[in-house]
């Protein structure tokens, strides 16, 4: 592949080829009940697909679609700014690529390493000017940190986010990640009933607001917890002194049958009301459309999670930053056609209100 001439849908038809028997690199990654990557109900590994019946995974993607947008152009011309900062990092876009980990659920060592993998994600993201955030699965340890090798190695920073472990082990990442130039940590705390942590012998647990308080204050990083999907958690996280969350459902992988993200978004952002909170928001992000939605419903920026996986096995980081550029450009384009200069121009005036429900933050 020629990186001079390289589009996205070259990235694709690569990560097609690779991927095979895997994903099927549709062009919607809706995660229909038909798709390939569904169906772990049926006795198939989880892969790249959603938990059980997967429909918590396809909910994330309806609850994005069903929301249309509200054309506004009459008015003054100008250049869309979607520059964001990210806890004193200014950055081109608030877009930034999800924690993933677990290239064995994508083909394993003879589509992509793990260490490449990360590597790929996050200078990939630091090439468009964004972040990648990088995870947590049983593979990783102090010894084995390979997101936070690749935030190591990138010196443009990152973030990085650990499966709800012991209290201690959680403390000794964040430390580590201190160390590599992390530019915030977090918790997945909607990792407490991983199975596959479990049966490698890396207990997780669900988490107290008291601990959530210990952790804020045992690194000097922001701290961010990831997998709210209600408002009585986002107040306990704020309370507990988090930097940000992350209204997640963890792309339908940890529990069958939850709403879409975009769907309890609304809820949990009038909830915050008058909390000092950074939100995020990630769940069946496809294009710069999606992003444009997710800051209307109150979302201070978001995560992509499995496109990513798709651009960083089709073409490493070159593919992750084809991918990054094309949501931007996408964002843009949305701002240009709602009338929105800027990212604080956005809100919920931009969704054609029979297609929403209009946050009240
Ligand atoms: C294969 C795979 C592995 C993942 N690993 C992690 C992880 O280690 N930590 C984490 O917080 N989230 C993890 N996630 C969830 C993502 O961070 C993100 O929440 C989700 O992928 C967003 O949905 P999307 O893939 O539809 O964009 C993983 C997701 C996938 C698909």
């Amino acid at each position: 592949m020629d990186p001079e001439t390289l589009t996205l849908e070259d990235v694709r038809a690569e990560a097609k080829k690779k991927l095979k028997g895997i994903c099927v690199v549709y062009k919607d990654c809706d995660g229909s009940p038909s798709n390939f990557c569904q169906g772990q109900h049926y006795g198939r590994a989880l892969g790249l697909g959603g938990i059980g019946s997967g429909a918590s995974f396809h909910n994330n993607w309806l609850a994005l679609n069903k929301i249309e947008l509200r054309m506004r152009l009459i008015g003054d011309s100008f250049e869309p700014d979607a520059s964001f900062t990210f806890f004193g990092r200014q950055l081109t876009m608030p877009v930034m690529a999800a924690p993933v980990t677990g290239v064995n659920s994508f083909g394993g060592e003879n589509v992509i390493s793990e260490a490449e993998f990360n590597r790929a994600v996050v200078d990939g993201c630091n090439a468009t000017g964004t972040l990648g955030w990088r995870g947590d699965t049983y593979t990783y340890s102090l010894d084995t940190p390979y997101g936070l090798g690749a935030i190591a190695a990138g010196r443009a920073g990152g973030v990085k986010i650990v499966k709800p472990r012991a209290q201690k082990d959680i403390i000794a990442f964040f430390h580590k990640a201190e160390q590599c130039g992390a530019t915030a940590v977090g918790v997945d705390v909607d990792g407490c009933g991983s199975y596959m942590m479990n049966s490698h012998n890396q207990p997780v647990f669900r988490k107290t607001p008291a601990e959530l308080r210990e952790l804020v204050e045992a690194t000097s990083l922001p701290m961010i917890v990831k997998g709210v999907m209600c408002a009585e958690d986002a107040i306990a996280a704020a309370e507990a002194g988090a930097a940000g969350i992350v209204v997640s459902n963890h792309g339908g992988r940890v529990l069958d049958h939850t709403p879409g993200s975009a769907d309890v978004l609304p809820d949990i952002t009038a909830a915050l009301n008058g909390h000092d909170v950074m939100v995020l928001a990630d769940g069946g992000i496809r294009t710069g459309y999606d992003v444009l939605k997710m800051l209307a419903l109150g979302a201070d920026a978001v995560l992509v999670g499995r496109d990513i996986v798709r651009a960083a096995v089709g073409a490493g980081s070159e593919g992750v930053r084809i991918q990054m550029e094309c949501l931007r450009k996408d964002l843009c384009k949305a701002m240009l056609m709602t009338g929105c200069p800027t990212l604080g121009d956005i809100g919920p005036h931009v969704l054609a209100p029979d297609s929403a429900r209009i946050p009240s933050r």
